[in-house]
């Protein structure tokens, strides 16, 4: 079921405004697509662990990983509706949604994990999260990060001529279609789970994917190539239900906002710490690994930038916090 913008802005306009609910103890639902090892679910259950201590046992969190909730797609309408709580979700479920996060896809708008911290951290992108209770029908407590973007190709690339006309895996949302669709290629949404199996038949010649998951999910087995090229952010959010949180006290507001954004958070500085090894492994498997910067991508980038200008000032203004 889809609710039309103005459902959920009014349901949600009418909610906030009403007075904070009283303190009462709740076992919150928490879903999101990761599988368990990967480092969003375990921000997820340390987030529940960490709540659960500092409400004395009042709320717990069940984390739900590996979509058995349904996609992201369907936990921000369960959101909107308050049959779920909480979720972890990408910021690109969300930029469907919100133009405005479509910014923080800008290739190459960082060139860094570090680039990365600072911007995820920025009173802008902070600021951004303002509009989701009234546009969506969610609060946004904070950022995570699931590290920078490559490409694993399961054929040999030098230079991105090679990439011309072939099928790339993107995950589903407009930044990164109209990126690759400017690249000449054939961008092919598809879910991660569906990832590694269209790598090994053939169904997709190219994945965009971060090292992590090119290391930890293996589909570095059916590549011949890893273009490390770092070309874009892939950030995460923090999301509670409005209509869930209009009914917890300002005291249990509070602290699950403060626990969340600390959790999400420690993604980033995880991502951080572990480029470099996510590197290092990925070498170790022996793909071939091809380092590239802007350049390679000609005026794509260019062309995409003046192409989103016209969508959202918040790409102006992430650019100004990045020094560009
Ligand atoms: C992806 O769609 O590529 C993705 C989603 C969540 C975490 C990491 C990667």
């Amino acid at each position: 079921m889809k609710l039309s913008k103005s459902i959920v802005a009014g349901a949600v306009g009418l909610s906030l405004a009403l007075s904070a609910g009283a303190a009462v103890a709740k076992d919150f639902r928490l879903g999101l697509i990761t599988p368990p090892p990967h480092v969003w679910t375990k921000a997820a259950d340390a987030f529940g662990a960490e709540l659960a201590e500092k409400s004395n046992g009042a709320h717990t969190v069940q984390v739900f990983p590996s979509r058995q909730l349904g996609n992201e797609a369907e936990m921000l309408q369960q959101l909107q509706t308050g049959a779920l709580d909480m979720a972890f979700l990408t910021v690109a479920e969300v930029s469907n949604r919100v133009a405005d996060l479509g910014a923080f896809y800008a290739p190459y708008l960082v060139n860094d994990m570090d680039g990365v911290a600072k911007i995820l951290r920025s009173e802008t992108a902070t600021g951004l999260l303002d509009q989701l209770p009234q546009q969506i029908g969610v609060v946004g407590v904070g950022y995570g990060s699931a590290g920078l973007r490559q490409i694993a190709s399961r054929d040999t690339v030098e230079s991105v001529s090679d990439l011309s006309g072939k099928k790339i895996r993107i995950t589903p949302f407009a930044p990164i279609q109209d990126f690759y669709n400017l690249l000449g290629t054939a961008p092919t949404p598809m879910p991660l789970p569906a990832v590694y199996d269209a790598m090994a038949n053939g169904q997709v010649d190219a994945i965009d994917m971060d090292l992590e998951l090119i290391w930890k999910l293996k589909y570095w087995e059916h590549s011949k190539t890893v273009v490390l090229s770092n070309h874009m952010m892939f950030p995460m959010v923090g999301l509670v239900s409005a209509r869930v949180w209009a009914q917890l006290s300002e005291e249990d507001r509070a602290l699950v906002r403060e626990l969340m954004a600390k959790h999400v958070d420690s993604t980033i500085d995880t991502f951080v710490a572990q480029e470099p090894k996510f590197l290092e492994e990925t070498r170790k498997t022996g793909v071939s690994i091809v380092e590239v910067g802007p350049e390679f991508f000609g005026d794509a980038i260019d062309q995409w930038n003046a192409a989103w200008e016209k969508k959202t000032d918040a790409l102006a203004a992430l650019r100004k916090e990045a020094g560009m």
